[in-house]
């Protein structure tokens, strides 16, 4: 032998499971999930989105079946999507802040057959308006204020059908503060405020418009208000104004092309951050899986478990189910 020896060997702390389990400085757990599920009108409905293979738009009938796997499995939250029927959709998305709108019977529905179970109710206009804009369009502008109102009638409306986390994801500026003061004057103070602070205009988006059926009806695109994917400080802006509005977690998305968003959120705010591994990622791995070019089970944990080291507490994802089958083995 040539040479010294290495004083130190980095591969000592790898030499085999039960080490390296001792000294892994991120772990995942089923307690880190949430699972977003799309809900559609009808009976009897079970269908698959196409370009979400393992993903379902399920009807309110089969609503508790569906996911009672996530209640046993001890998934916390589930984040409810509507499949707004095409007759329902009009300019300034009303049927948002209808009592009997399908995420309110869902709301109703979960809570009833699972107290315990987190529901989270998107906040945005895009899945009730016939133009697919997550706001009121006029002139082909989105306008702010007007907006706002609405997401206001849509909050309380869902904060009355029992939902707990309200999570605008519309990217109105000043919603967060005026949600916060309307929650509050409904008496609703206990309602959580999880604010899509950091959502980017991304194209990774396109199989979840699919799963509402609103992608086909977007004229234009949601630069004017999502996020330019180039900019990071802008980022922290958003943030630190979604806390000082009000916000209770924030939410970052996309997920995986965005570990530096949350990484540069985490090491400046204390704040909770949920990174969303969206639908566009989900269909990609999801693809490669199929294909047999990536291993099913490992692709999903190691996915995952890289939210965790990027700094996120939560994370919400397609896989919730799989995922938590997996840990709990
Ligand atoms: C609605 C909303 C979108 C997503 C979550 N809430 C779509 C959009 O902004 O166009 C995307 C989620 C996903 O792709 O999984 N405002």
């Amino acid at each position: 032998m040539i040479g010294n020896f290495p004083s130190t060997r980095m591969r000592r702390n790898r030499i085999n499971h039960t080490t390296r389990r001792l000294f892994s400085e991120n772990k995942l757990s089923v307690d880190d999930l949430i699972w977003p599920i799309f809900i559609v009108e009808g009976n009897n409905i079970e269908t698959e989105v196409s370009s979400m293979p393992g993903t379902k738009r399920v009807s309110i009938d089969r609503l508790g079946a569906y996911v009672e796997p996530a209640a046993r499995l001890g998934v916390p939250a589930v984040a409810l999507f509507p499949v707004t029927a095409k007759e329902k959709r009009d300019p300034t998305g009303s049927e948002s802040y209808n009592p009997d709108n399908l995420i309110c019977r869902a709301a109703r529905e979960l809570k009833n057959q699972f107290p315990d179970l987190l529901l989270i109710g998107d906040v945005a206009l895009d899945p009730y308006t016939s133009h697919g804009h997550d706001g009121i369009v006029k002139d082909g502008y989105v306008i702010n204020d007007e907006t706002v109102e609405v997401l206001v009638k849509q909050s309380i409306n869902q904060a009355l059908a029992g939902i707990d986390i309200i999570a605008p994801s519309d990217m109105m500026d000043g919603r967060i503060g005026t949600i916060r003061q309307a929650l509050d004057q409904y008496g609703f103070i206990n309602t959580q405020l999880m604010s899509y602070a950091a959502k980017y205009a991304s194209v990774y988006y396109g199989p979840f418009r699919d799963a509402l059926e609103s992608g086909g009806l977007l004229k234009g695109d949601k630069k004017t208000y999502q996020m330019d994917p180039a900019n990071r400080a802008e980022a922290l802006s958003e943030v630190e104004m979604d806390i000082k509005e009000g916000a209770d977690s924030i939410i970052i998305k996309p997920g995986m092309p965005y570990l530096d968003i949350i990484r540069s959120v985490r090491d400046k705010f204390d704040i909770p951050i949920v990174s969303y591994q969206v639908s566009g990622e989900y269909a990609m791995l999801m693809g490669a899986i199929q294909s047999g070019f990536l291993k099913h089970e490992e692709t999903i944990l190691e996915t995952l478990l890289c939210f965790k080291r990027a700094g996120a507490n939560a994370i919400m994802t397609y896989f919730a189910i799989e995922a938590a089958k997996i840990l709990q083995n």
